[in-house]
């Protein structure tokens, strides 16, 4: 099957572990499994709970206890409506392949995970891309979206929030994509990796799933819940459409590891001190990153309103890509090259690494655009 480089995957497996410091990063800054149990109070038990686990398949479609945790983190969902797959990444392909054919019409916001649009177009299916622009503040035009929309629509795939953009639909918004969508007869999913970082109140926004009688929502462990290394996620959806995820999920997953399973419903159990630390890391950086970007005259945003990623517009006449090699050579900084993400003339930052990460990492981007002369 042939299928297009991910292009943000590539850049950062080639850096990510030759940086000095790493503004790239879309997780929330990943906990220690100490970190982890000392918040569940489990540091001195957690034997007690490992020793006698049998290391077989275990549930092959996650634990009990996982699928109660996820639901919960629902407002209508039960434990027969979760698939626990392996990362989010995982969980986003298996919906595609389970219900995307050769021919059919799939509409992908862009910029977004590149498995949204670039998996249906290996499929055969005729992809149409939704931009998401400045001046609608990154949020979908629906005007644009309904003009697209066939009486043969499939699938719609949007990202909330969003990556790199960190925008975030509101329940309207939500609701009226559900909508247009309900009038064709169109899946929708929506990506929801980064629920749980939004800026305000408890960080969450409503779900898709919770709101579309066709609604997939796909999230996992690895940014909100600052647990990258389970490589733990799942799909959320009525129970036909799990069923047939499930078919393919036989020939590319049988289960999860049966510790990530276990370390993924303890912290979800504990989520309110998981959601504590991830707060203070996500809403304390974007305050300095805001601050920054205030002084920096070549650099433009749009202020993020969740998530870990904000795209910053520069003035430079150059392209991203050499932006960021040459911002790695000299600063030993790693950004993302807004090329990688279909969005040439930004670079995109992570800002919910250490503080001090973040910090140090801005001082040196400075240094760099102080050397290309004032505007
Ligand atoms: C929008 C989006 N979806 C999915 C993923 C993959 O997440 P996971 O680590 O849970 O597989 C990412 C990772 O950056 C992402 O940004």
């Amino acid at each position: 099957m042939q299928i297009k480089p991910f292009g943000v995957e590539m850049w950062m497996n080639e850096f990510e572990t030759r940086c000095e410091l790493n503004l790239a990063e879309t997780c929330v800054d990943s906990m220690t499994l100490g970190e982890l149990l000392d918040m569940a109070g489990q540091r001195a038990t957690v034997l007690d709970a490992l020793l006698p686990m049998r290391l077989g398949y275990g549930d092959i479609e996650g634990s009990a206890r996982l699928r109660d945790a996820v639901a919960a983190l629902y407002a209508k969902q039960a434990r027969e409506n979760v698939l626990v797959c392996h990362g989010t990444i995982g969980a986003n392909a298996l919906v595609h392949q389970a219900l995307v054919s050769r021919g059919d019409h799939v509409i992908a916001v862009v910029p977004t995970y590149q498995q949204h649009y670039s998996i249906p177009e290996s499929i055969g299916a005729e992809v149409e891309l939704l931009r998401l622009r400045e001046e609608h503040s990154f949020l979908p035009d629906l005007a644009a979206l309904k003009a697209m929309l066939r009486p043969t629509t499939k699938l719609i795939a949007i990202n909330n929030p969003n990556n790199p953009t960190g925008s975030l639909m509101d329940q309207a918004m939500l609701s009226e994509i559900a909508g247009l969508a309900r009038g064709v007869g169109a899946w929708i999913l929506c990506d929801e990796v980064y629920r749980g970082t939004d800026q305000t109140g408890d960080g969450y926004t409503a779900s898709m799933a919770d709101l579309y009688e066709q609604g997939i929502s796909t999230a996992g462990m690895s940014k909100a819940y600052s647990l990258a290394g389970l490589r733990l996620g799942w799909i959320v959806a009525p129970k036909p459409m799990l069923e047939a995820a499930m078919i393919h999920r036989d020939y590319n997953t049988i289960s999860v590891g049966c510790i990530d399973d276990y370390l993924a419903a303890l912290a979800l159990e504990n989520r309110d001190k998981v959601l504590t630390r991830a707060h203070r890391i996500t809403r304390d950086n974007l305050g300095i990153l805001a601050g920054w970007v205030e002084g920096e005259k070549r650099i433009g945003w749009v202020k993020p309103k969740s998530g870990t990623t904000a795209l910053l517009k520069y003035d430079l006449p150059m392209t991203s890509r050499d932006f960021c090699l040459a911002l790695l050579e000299q600063e030993g900084v790693m950004l993302c090259p807004g090329s990688a993400m279909d969005m040439e003339g930004t670079v995109r930052i992570g800002y919910a690494c250490g503080t001090e990460v973040l910090e140090q990492g801005l001082a040196r981007i400075s240094r760099f655009l102080a050397r290309k002369g004032n505007r």
